[in-house]
């Protein structure tokens, strides 16, 4: 590593291609100095907006990969280099740890685990948050099969999601005036991320098979960023009409009114995507310029086609005592009608937020001792 610095900039390189310019008041007030950042929390002990603008570099050297500064203001810290490149060449927070793999229907083995083992081993829940940071789902088998069952994994990871409709809740066939939502029928449900009127909308689903003796009921699950993706390959005109495009989505009844506007398709601040959603019941696009309705609704005919996809869907019946969590963000499912008359299906679900995935999977990587999230 080779530092150059002069007045309120420090250049940082190797030989090997890596090469960062670095504000000195940014060098500054990112100082993990005792006393000017709280060890425990890492937040800062004094307002950043207060330091001096015109602040410079007194001096840096490089030794053993450490770079020690000092600043005009008095201030001294000191950065391992490693940091300083990590933090240039990843300058954004990751919501989960651990890089993704976007998968079709031809996954294999499905990301399977185990109650009694997640309950026996934090090792074992990391790696279902891992396999939920990487495919965007994971299936749980030996669930108990009480009405409230799930508590039990929820109870692993933190809290669950509250909404108007409550916190666990009923997913079957209820007569016709009980029914709330087309999925308190025997319907198929076609492919969805549900709920994308709810803001912010409900960060994972996790769903409890109770029973499901009735012929048909099996679930679909697309990975809606692969979806995404092979619509970019085949047509980045129609993947611009997707993410470009505001779509307001609502639910309306006698106690609530729920709406939001977002797109079907949303990146990050690297072009990478971030989000999808898809509900057809629920979504009725802005009344925009009509040329761009034209690419929007092509672009979402084939969208729907390739979720729907035998190369990309996966397809499975869930059994009772067994459960999946998916990614609300990026997981399309769906699941076949049901006959009634050929038995009973009963399924329960709930909704966890994203920052109690994101925290637990993230405390556990730090430590296999981290507790859930609780209150204090
Ligand atoms: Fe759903």
């Amino acid at each position: 590593m080779d530092i150059t610095f002069e007045g309120n900039r420090l250049t940082l390189s190797d030989g090997a291609g890596f090469r960062h310019t670095y504000s000195a008041l940014w060098l500054r007030e990112s100082s993990f100095s005792p006393e000017f950042r709280d060890e425990k929390t890492g937040h800062k002990l004094g307002d950043g907006d207060t330091l001096p603008l015109d602040i410079a570099l007194a001096s840096a050297t490089l030794r053993d990969e450490e770079l020690r500064l000092a600043f005009t203001d008095g201030h001294r810290c000191a950065y391992s280099t490693a940091w300083l490149v990590d933090t240039a060449r990843k300058p954004f927070f990751q919501e989960l740890a651990g890089d993704k793999e976007l998968f079709d229907a031809s996954l294999d083995p499905l990301p399977w685990h185990d109650l009694a083992e997640l309950q026996a081993s934090p090792a074992a829940i990391r790696d279902t948050l891992d396999d939920l940071a990487r495919l965007g789902f994971a299936l749980v088998r030996g669930m108990p099969s009480q009405l409230n069952g799930m508590q039990a994994f929820i109870d692993l990871i933190g809290y669950m999601r509250v909404t108007n409709n409550g916190a666990i809740e009923d997913i079957k066939a209820v007569p016709p005036e009980q029914a709330y939502d087309l999925s308190m029928t025997p319907r198929a449900l076609e492919p969805h991320t549900d709920n994308p009127y709810r803001i912010p909308q409900p960060g994972y689903v996790l769903l409890h098979c109770l029973e499901n003796a009735a012929e048909g009921g099996e679930s679909g699950i697309t990975d809606g960023f692969r979806a995404a993706e092979e619509l970019r390959k085949e047509s980045p005109a129609l993947f611009d009409a997707l993410a470009t495009t505001p779509v307001n989505w609502f639910y309306r009844d006698d106690q609530a009114i729920l709406e939001d506007t977002s797109t079907f398709i949303e990146l990050n601040r690297q072009g990478e995507i971030c989000h999808v959603r898809f509900h057809g019941r629920s979504d009725r696009v802005a009344a925009v310029d009509p040329d761009q309705l034209d690419a929007f609704y092509k672009a979402r005919r084939r969208f729907i086609e390739l979720i729907r996809s035998d190369t990309l869907e996966v397809r499975l019946k869930l059994q009772a005592g067994e459960m999946f969590i998916v990614d609300n963000y990026r997981i399309v499912h769906s699941r076949k009608a049901f006959r009634l008359e050929t038995g009973a299906r009963h399924m329960r679900q709930a909704y966890i937020d994203r920052d109690v995935v994101s925290s637990r999977q993230k405390t556990l990587r730090r430590s296999l001792n981290a507790k859930p999230w609780r209150a204090r």
